[in-house]
């Protein structure tokens, strides 16, 4: 079986869609002996509501999880890294400037979460020898933090040092500062676990922002750009409510755009940039879908797959429909996380939902108003295994 499953990784996120599909949505296989890769593989919603809210406090990210992560302390991606460093550190690493500088911290979170990605479908013992030889993307993912470490280490001190000789200035109600600032300043009298002057902290903090608000919201960006090209009404229908409703800019209009708002929500079903969720009980437990889960399995939760359901989203849920988000009297409709759960579902759920939408509408509007985007003939997009869902190859555009 696991056999199986490092065969099928390249196309990993249909064959799990297409098994899902079979089997009543929860799927249950045995690795080897020793292994640890018991897994239990569900898109019920009624599973996720039960493990991701109801019964959350059963339902860590597991030993194994910690274990994946213990190292952790072209466009639209660099828009995306220059302004979530900004938000995040005050840094502005310039990578959109004219020049078009070579991205290594941005090839460096990319190591890492392709890293962290296998980490998931190899057994411990074979990524920590890889790890510890420093072959294949365990390398990338050493050189990758390798770099990050380095980078944020100079961002961390020059901003000690800002701190320091501003010690006697005190930040005013409603001043805005960024996320770094925030954490090195904050009194964490009421808060044990925060530690800002441990800098691995902190750069574990960063790093962890950094991957949830650059790649999440580019990937998602481009998939959305890919699947107007597929859907030029859909692209249409887009100009035409934005030059309806918001012939100026204006962001308290951005929320008028529905349509835009349906076509966001449907790429984020259809390509979800978190693909999966990981799981492991505390205590045994039976799932409301009659599965008996123990201590060292995993749950994998698949957003991809949940999306393409049929029993969920109907017999057209593998076709782009904007339309499906809007209901009769023209308003959005309201779909529970636990059946749209890109943004995640529960006390764990994504902290920069408003401000994806924010971002994403913004963008496309001022896109779609003045240009006609055609994916380049010939183009092909696979998604990368990683645990983000990004193109690889990028997308090739032209613009009209
Ligand atoms: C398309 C865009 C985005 C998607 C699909 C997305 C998705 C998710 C998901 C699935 C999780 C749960 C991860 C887990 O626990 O396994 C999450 C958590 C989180 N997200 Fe996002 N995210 C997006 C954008 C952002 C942005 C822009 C920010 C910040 C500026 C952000 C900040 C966070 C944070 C801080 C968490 C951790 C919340 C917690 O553990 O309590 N996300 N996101």
């Amino acid at each position: 079986m696991l056999a199986g499953l490092l065969l099928q990784v390249p196309r990993i996120y249909d064959w799990i869609t297409e098994v899902l599909e079979a089997t009543d949505m929860t799927f249950c296989f045995k690795g080897p002996y020793l292994s640890g890769m018991d897994i239990l593989l569900t898109v019920d919603p009624v599973n996720i509501h039960y493990i991701l809210s109801s019964n959350f406090a059963n339902y860590p990210k597991g030993m194994e999880f910690k274990k994946i992560f213990e190292v952790v302390g072209d466009l639209l991606q660099r828009f995306l890294f220059d302004t979530s460093l900004i938000l995040m550190t005050g840094y502005d690493p310039k990578c959109l400037s004219i020049e078009m500088p070579k991205v290594e911290f941005g090839d460096a979170v990319d190591g890492v979460s392709d890293g962290v990605f296998y980490r998931h479908v190899k057994p411990v013992f074979l990524w920590r020898l890889q790890y510890w030889i420093g072959v294949g993307v365990e390398k990338r993912l050493k050189r990758g933090l390798a770099v990050f470490d380095e980078l944020l280490e100079k961002i961390i001190t020059v901003k000690r040092e800002e701190i320091k000789s501003h010690e006697t200035q005190h930040h005013s109600r409603g001043e805005a500062i960024d996320v770094l600032t925030y954490y090195m300043t904050m009194d964490t009298t009421e808060y044990k676990y925060l530690k800002p002057s441990d800098n691995k902290f902190i750069k574990d903090t960063i790093l962890g922002f950094l991957i949830a608000a650059r790649d999440t919201t580019s990937s998602a960006l481009t998939w959305f750009f890919w699947l107007l090209s597929k859907n030029p009404e859909a692209m249409n229908k887009i100009r035409q409510e934005v030059n309806k409703k918001m012939p100026r800019f204006d962001p308290a209009d951005l929320d008028k755009l529905v349509y835009l708002h349906g076509a966001v929500c449907e790429t984020l079903r259809l390509y979800p940039p978190v693909p999966f969720n990981h799981k492991s009980p505390a205590k045994p437990d039976v799932l409301p879908s009659g599965h008996k889960v123990d201590e060292n399995w995993k749950i994998v939760i698949s957003m991809y797959a949940l999306g393409r359901m049929k029993s969920v989203w109907g017999d057209d849920s593998e076709d782009f429909r904007p339309e499906r988000w809007i209901s009769y009297s023209g308003r959005l409709k309201y779909e529970p996380s636990y059946k749209f759960l890109a943004f995640n579902a529960g006390p764990r759920a994504c902290l920069g939902k408003k401000l994806t939408f924010l971002q994403m509408k913004t963008v496309a509007a001022e896109i779609i108003r003045n240009y006609d985007v055609k994916v380049v003939e010939g183009h092909k997009t696979e998604p990368v295994p990683s645990v983000l869902f990004r193109m690889q190859h990028g997308l090739k555009v032209s613009y009209h």
